[in-house]
Formats: structure tokens, sequence, C-alpha cells
């Protein structure tokens, strides 16, 4: 039997996260209800106890989230529990994800709190939520730049208190993938109630490599949940992107082993919708999403394509959303390539030599202008035969 991935969405709450990325209650639900087509298993929906506003998106969301899990941070205090627990009261599925920070940094100088009192404030906020709902999940904050043994004792005390998903988060992009995954494994180790919990990794992308740790985390430490955000949004750098992670497992299935529910079709038109409302522009070479993807300019790539798709290209474009690839005509095309978009637009050449003719001028246009639109293939057709 073959492992499932769950993918835990946290675009509208680390997601929004993102200075100048923040949306409306109405924008949220039609995010929510495109990442319910997406088939993702959770959505982190907001943070109850943040705002009146925050409140009212988590409770819209989980009155009208019918298939994915539907879920809200809390901190590990009664008072953000029970407002979590109120806003997801009308939803067919909830989790609530409480946290509190485990690094001595944060334990010091952040919650100015003796170890012993998070511990004890973990063991607390866990029996509080676990009467309130049954899906919990804890989150050790700043869970990678923790002292392994006091992080272990943190964790078998919340699983013993009812804890179903532990996440382990990056949560400043401090990791290097190898040291990440090694960190999940020998915790997971060290905790002796390990297998009674679903094991999460959350990394955010200071140094680039939140996709590489994610799925180090998977694939060496046995996390079976990502969390990530569409276009991979979030606070500073961002967070893991989920159309990177869910495509490099699809892809990688002979490397991952694993499957993941999502529709890949709705990856493209969700990053759209993302970008859209929150007006954060997807860079043109971004992997899955950008306008570049599955765009191809060099002749010989192109040559290679035409011929068979797989010479320089691993995904289907049509498999994450977009109609098509692209084969951009510009200086570095080639004949093969010039010819296919003249089948295309349907235009008949009546020799070789007439296609030779116009494809040469082709290539004198293309190193004077940077852009070569259809019109300008249809007219240099025109002016080679009226030149023969
Ligand atoms: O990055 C982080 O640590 C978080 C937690 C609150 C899960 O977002
Ligand atoms: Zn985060």
């Amino acid at each position: 039997m073959t492992d499932k991935l769950i993918i835990f969405d946290t675009t509208l709450r680390d997601g929004e996260q993102s200075p100048g990325a923040s949306m409306t209650r109405e924008e949220k639900v039609r995010i929510a209800r495109h990442l319910e087509r997406l088939r993702v298993d959770v959505i982190e929906a907001g943070f109850a106890a943040a705002s009146n506003g925050d409140f009212e998106a988590v409770r819209a969301i989980a009155g009208q989230i019918k298939e994915s899990t539907v879920c809200s941070l809390a901190r590990a205090n009664d008072r953000d529990i029970s407002r979590a627990a109120e806003a997801l009261a009308g939803a067919a599925r909830s989790r609530i994800h409480t946290f509190i920070a485990t690094s001595p940094l944060h334990m010091e100088k952040k919650l100015r709190m003796s170890p012993e009192e998070v511990l004890e404030q973990a063991r607390l906020s866990v029996r509080f939520a676990r009467n309130l709902c049954g899906d919990i999940e804890f989150s050790a904050e700043d869970g990678y730049r923790s002292d392994l043994d006091f992080l272990a004792r943190v964790v078998e005390v919340v699983i013993a208190e009812g804890a179903t998903t532990i996440n382990i988060p990056d949560t400043v992009g401090y990791a290097i993938p190898e040291l990440y995954g090694n960190f999940i494994r020998q915790l997971r180790e060290k905790v002796p109630n390990s297998d009674k919990a679903i094991w999460s990794v959350h990394c955010h992308n200071d140094l680039g490599m939140a996709v590489a740790n994610s799925l180090a985390g998977v694939k060496i430490g046995g996390a079976r949940q990502v969390e990530c955000t569409i276009n991979g949004l979030g606070e500073r750098a961002g967070n893991c992107s989920l159309e990177e992670v869910v495509m490099a497992v699809k892809t990688r299935r002979d490397y991952f082993g694993l499957e993941v529910d999502i529709d890949t079709t709705q990856i493209v038109p969700a990053s759209r919708l993302v970008s859209q409302t929150t007006g954060f522009v997807v860079q043109p070479n971004k992997a899955v999403v950008g306008a570049n993807a599955f765009a191809h300019a060099s002749g010989i790539h192109q040559d290679g394509v035409l011929k068979a798709r797989d010479t320089y290209e691993i995904m289907r474009a049509e498999d994450v959303g977009w109609a098509a690839n692209k084969l951009v005509l510009g200086k570095l095309s080639g004949r093969n390539a010039f010819k296919q978009r003249l089948q295309e637009l349907g235009v008949d050449v009546a020799s070789e030599a007439d296609l030779n003719a116009a494809f040469a001028r082709f290539k004198d246009l293309a190193d004077r202008k940077s852009e070569i639109f259809d019109e300008d293939i249809i007219a240099l057709v025109g002016d080679s035969a009226r030149a023969a």
C-alpha cells in the first residue's frame, strides 16, 4: 500500500501574514472554495482569536467547505482555543491548531517562560482543546532551533493528551534539507508514542529552501503532512510552495512513493486567483505556475519538444492547468518551430523555398524585435511570397 501525503494549505493564515497580502472575508471564502476544488486535505482558514474579521472569515469558511478539513490557529491558551472552536462550530470537519514556541531563544526572550512552564502550558492547552475538537494539531514554534531532548518531552506529553498531528516548523527558514530531515527522524525516534500522531513539516523560505526542506522532512524524517501555500505566499520570504511540493511528489513518485489527493489541473487557476486577490505577481520563471514554466525559446529545445515533449518537459503543462506548453518565437527559434507556428495559424506556404525565405526574414526581424507576434509572422510570409 502506498502512503498518502496530507496537504495542509495555510495560504489564508500564514500566507496572509505576508506584508500587503491581507484579504477580505469574501476573498478568503472564494480562495477556500478553490482550495476545496483543488482537493487540499486541510485548509487553515485563519487565526480566529486574532481579530473579529479573522474570526468571521474562519466561521464563513467553516460554514461553506464540506470536503476539506477547516482549521483555525490558536496560541496555547484557553481563550484562543475557545475562539477557534467557536469559529469552527459549523464545519463539517474541523481542526484546532495550537502552538507554543519551544526554542531556548523564543522561550527566554519572547515568552519569558521557563522550559518547564512551556511544557506545562502545552500539556494543558492540548487537554483543553481535545475536549472541544477531535482533531488537534500541535506546533512547536521555532521547533527546528529547539533542543531535541526537550522537544521530545513536549511532543510526548501533547500526544498523550490527544494531539493527533505534530508539526515541527522551521519558523525562520534556517534549516538545511539533510539536517532538517534528520532532525525530524531523530525526534520521532526519541518520542515513545510517536506513532500515535501524524508528523508534519512547516518550512519558511528565508534561504530559498522551504520546498527542499519539506521534502527532506518527508523522505528522511517520515513526515506525512506538508504545510504549504499557493505561490509560496507567506511571512518574509514566504512558505513552502504547494504547487512545487505537490508536483515534486507526483513527478518523482519513483523516489517518494507517496500519493497526494490534489487535482493538479486546478493548480494554475488557484495560483492566478491568489495572485489577483493579493496583487502579488508570480515571477515568470517560477516553477510550475510561472508564465515561462512551460515555454521553450531556444531552437534546439523547440525542435526537441516538437519531436518528443519529454526531451525538455518533465511535466505536462495541461496537467497543472495550463492550456498548453508554449514555443516562443524569437531570435533563438529554429525552422521547425517557425513551420509549426505557420501550421497553427493556418498559413500555407507554397514551397520549401518560400518557407526558407520567410524563415530568413523572420530571423532578421527577431534580431531587431524582442517579441514576435502572430501578425508579424503572417506579414512575413506575405512578404516572402511577394519577394519570390
Ligand atoms: O512558522 C511557524 O512556526 C508557524 C506556526 C504558528 C505553525 O506558522
Ligand atoms: Zn509559519
